[in-house]
């Protein structure tokens, strides 16, 4: 069973061809990092005209690298939400294109779902009951996963998703958009214990996260230390209170679910720190981790063939009238944005 995965769902233009739901026969990623670092984030509207512009030439990519033609296809995988309303629309419209030209079925993927997917890329069968952890762009969510697709909420950010903290202090800091990948390059020279930044909502109790404190501490630390500022020691001191928080959240859940397999997904699971850290932990705890090489953390083509792969198995379909849905979640209402407390007032 040959799927081809599709991705628009923000700034990277992805597809891929994976047999059997496991074999990564190509992946192709056409970045559009250049387009938007100049406006020093993601624009929208050059986002959705790149897609239109690079999705085809990156599904005739992927099948001569994948040893494929189109015909060869079974079905066709597409993320359907969440993201950007006009990004999702490109992939989403591609999609149905080429499954009513190769008369393939068409399957519509969750793309958050498709972040915890594609551990079975590196690892096989997900070994459920576990802790799920999604920490994207747009997303921080603590959940555990029963069998398969039936989800439990537990936790999520009240503000800033980890990957934005990460993108807001690289832009502070002056790095550049994404800020990911650059802090956790340059914290490696840097003393995560230069800077005691704050870890908010550590022993509240809760399994929510918070972010948004964080990066204030982060531009008041820099507007404060002016031209002398040592960027390698806020990098990591910024990366320490965020992994800090993340491994207490994600530790502490599994142990109150007695569940003893951990998976992570999403661009911020790529995080070299958190990966080694969690990785110490779980081993200290008798916990079984499981990540995505780093390459299928951050947003790609295969994750969306590969879920979308186990759906066929199960025997799902989408019809051919389905729309994107920016604002959809792993379940209905979890996993957006909290309201934002009101402030108290003095
Ligand atoms: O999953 P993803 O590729 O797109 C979304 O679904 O949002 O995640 C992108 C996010 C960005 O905020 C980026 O800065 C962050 O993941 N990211 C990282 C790393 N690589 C990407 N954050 C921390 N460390 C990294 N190595
Ligand atoms: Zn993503």
């Amino acid at each position: 069973m040959l799927v081809l995965g599709i991705e628009t769902s923000c700034d990277e233009t992805g597809v891929a061809l994976v047999a059997d739901g496991r074999l990564v026969r190509s992946n192709v990623l056409a970045d559009q990092q250049t387009l938007h670092a100049r406006y020093g984030g993601v624009v929208p509207e050059v986002a959705s005209r790149a897609h239109v512009d690079l999705l085809h030439p990156a599904v005739e990519q992927a099948c001569a690298l994948g040893g494929a033609r189109l015909s060869d296809v079974d079905a066709v995988a597409v993320t359907i939400g969440p993201g950007l309303a006009g990004s999702l629309l490109v992939g989403v419209a591609a999609a149905k294109a080429y499954a009513l030209a190769l008369d393939k079925p068409l399957i519509g993927v969750n793309h958050l779902v498709a972040h915890v997917y594609a551990n079975v890329l590196d690892h096989g069968a997900l070994p459920l009951p576990a802790v799920v952890f999604v920490v994207s762009g747009g997303h921080t969510s603590l959940l555990a996963m029963d069998e398969q697709g039936a989800f439990r909420g537990l936790g999520q950010t009240i503000d800033d998703a980890a990957g934005e903290a990460y993108d807001k202090v690289a832009r502070v800091l002056g790095l550049g958009y994404p800020g990911g990948p650059v802090i956790d390059r340059l914290a490696r020279d840097g003393d995560p214990a230069a800077v005691r930044f704050p870890r908010a909502l550590l022993d509240d109790g809760s399994d929510d996260f918070s972010f948004s404190g964080l990066k204030t501490a982060v531009l008041r630390h820099v507007r404060q230390a002016g031209p002398d500022v040592k960027v390698a020691d806020v990098a990591a001191s910024f990366q320490e209170a965020v992994v800090d928080v993340q491994i207490a959240k994600v530790v502490g859940v599994a142990k109150r679910e007695g569940l003893d397999t951990v998976l992570l997904g999403g661009g911020v699971a790529a995080n070299s720190r958190l990966r080694a850290r969690l990785a110490a932990e779980a081993s200290d705890l008798g916990i079984r981790l499981l990540v995505p090489s780093p390459a299928l953390c951050t947003d790609n083509g295969a994750m969306v063939a590969c879920a979308g792969s186990l759906a066929l198995e199960r025997g799902e379909h989408t019809p051919l009238d389905v729309g994107a849905d920016p604002n959809l979640q792993i379940l209905p209402g979890f996993g957006r944005r909290a309201p934002r407390r009101p402030k108290r007032r003095r």
